[in-house]
């Protein structure tokens, strides 16, 4: 018999979004901004906030993790890998992953962060793949979470209402029954720093009284130039996806990077995909960079059937972007 390809396929997942609902009405007795004007120019009607000042970002994905291991009967010690993507970690070093796997009792598994801004979990799947395929490792948990509002300025309207807080956990282990990952179209650029990016905080300027004072320790985005690539680069390798592969954009369910409605909605037309397929939860959950696929994922996964193709894509700081083509391996995800 034929042997198949081994792929890394989603077998389980799980997300953490905090109780506390920051609402465009309350952003705009914050700064000049209005309900209209966000729904209107973003589609986002409300964000979580991770309020506790004495939490960081692991605090949701430790939650995530934790509960997919309940649900799933997931010991510690089956987990052989945990890579974490997030822009928001709880400090420098160490890396969040480590901090992640010894709450979860997770002891003797590699473990490290990855720092590709919002597409950072497109990269981290498939480098777990990349483990997987190879036999190096069995059980990886990919976990991407952000604090985004511990680097937003809330003084100020251009960035202060489009990012939320939340973590996702996914759970990859060996597929050979033809589904799984099976295409990952990654790419990245030194363009974009000019548009996004945190001007202090780094080894090129250091924290110190006059990074803090001049307010340098928060997202800074050109956000008309950074829409614009984001629609052409996002499109681009998704059309490349389904042309490589044959793929029918009325029958895919396209996942995008949750940062605006109207980049998802330019993307999924230049795509050809049928609006009903083009997933969506930006209305509540906002822009948590790097944990929005796995998050949207989370809030669909009771409607994937085995065997159905989904195209993942992003876009973020770098600028860098890709697109995945993945077949969904399990029916009744718990
Ligand atoms: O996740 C990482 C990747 N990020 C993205 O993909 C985000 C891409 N960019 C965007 O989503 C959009 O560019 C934004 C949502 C950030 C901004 O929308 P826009 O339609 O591009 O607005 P703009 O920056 O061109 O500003 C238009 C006007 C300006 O006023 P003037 O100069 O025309 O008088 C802004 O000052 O809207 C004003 N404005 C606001 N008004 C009310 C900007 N922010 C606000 C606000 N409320 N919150």
């Amino acid at each position: 018999m034929e042997q198949r390809k081994i792929r890394a396929a989603i077998t389980a997942i799980e997300a953490y979004l905090p109780d506390y609902i920051l609402t465009n009405e309350e952003l705009s007795r914050m700064v000049d901004t209005s309900d209209e004007w966000i729904v209107s120019r973003v589609g986002i009607h409300e964000r979580r906030i991770l309020k506790d000042k004495d939490k960081g970002m692991t605090y949701m994905a430790i939650k995530a993790v934790k509960t997919l291991m309940d649900k799933n009967g997931i010991e510690p010690g089956e987990i052989d890998g945990v890579i974490c993507s997030t822009v928001t970690p709880d400090m420098v070093f160490p890396a969040s992953a480590a901090i992640i796997s010894n709450a979860c009792g997770i002891k003797n598994a590699l473990s490290f962060d990855m720092n590709v801004g919002c597409a950072g979990f497109i990269h981290a799947f498939k480098t777990a793949s990349l483990y997987i395929e190879s036999g190096f490792c069995k059980k990886m948990l990919v976990v991407s979470g952000e604090k985004m509002s511990s680097i937003i300025d809330y003084t100020d309207r251009n960035t202060c209402p489009l990012f939320g807080d939340g973590a996702a956990a996914v759970l990859l282990e060996p597929c050979a029954d033809g589904n799984g990952l099976q295409d990952a179209i990654l790419r990245s650029d030194g363009v974009g720093k000019e548009f996004l990016h945190m001007k202090a905080g780094g080894s090129l300027r250091p924290a110190s009284i006059e990074t803090v004072t001049a307010r340098e320790h928060f997202v800074y985005q050109d956000g008309k130039n950074v829409f614009k690539w984001a629609v052409s680069k996002m499109a681009d390798v998704s059309i490349e996806m389904m042309e490589r592969h044959g793929l029918d954009p009325k029958k895919i369910y396209f996942l995008p990077h949750q940062a605006n409605l109207r980049i998802i909605d330019a993307v999924g037309n230049r795509m050809g995909i049928s609006p009903d397929r083009v997933l969506i939860n930006i209305d509540k959950r906002a822009n948590t960079s790097s944990a929005t696929i796995p998050i949207l994922i989370w809030d669909n996964k009771h409607n994937f059937l085995k065997g159905d193709d989904l195209i993942l894509s992003s876009f973020g700081a770098g600028f860098a972007w890709g697109s995945l083509w993945v077949k969904w391996a399990v029916d009744c995800m718990k």
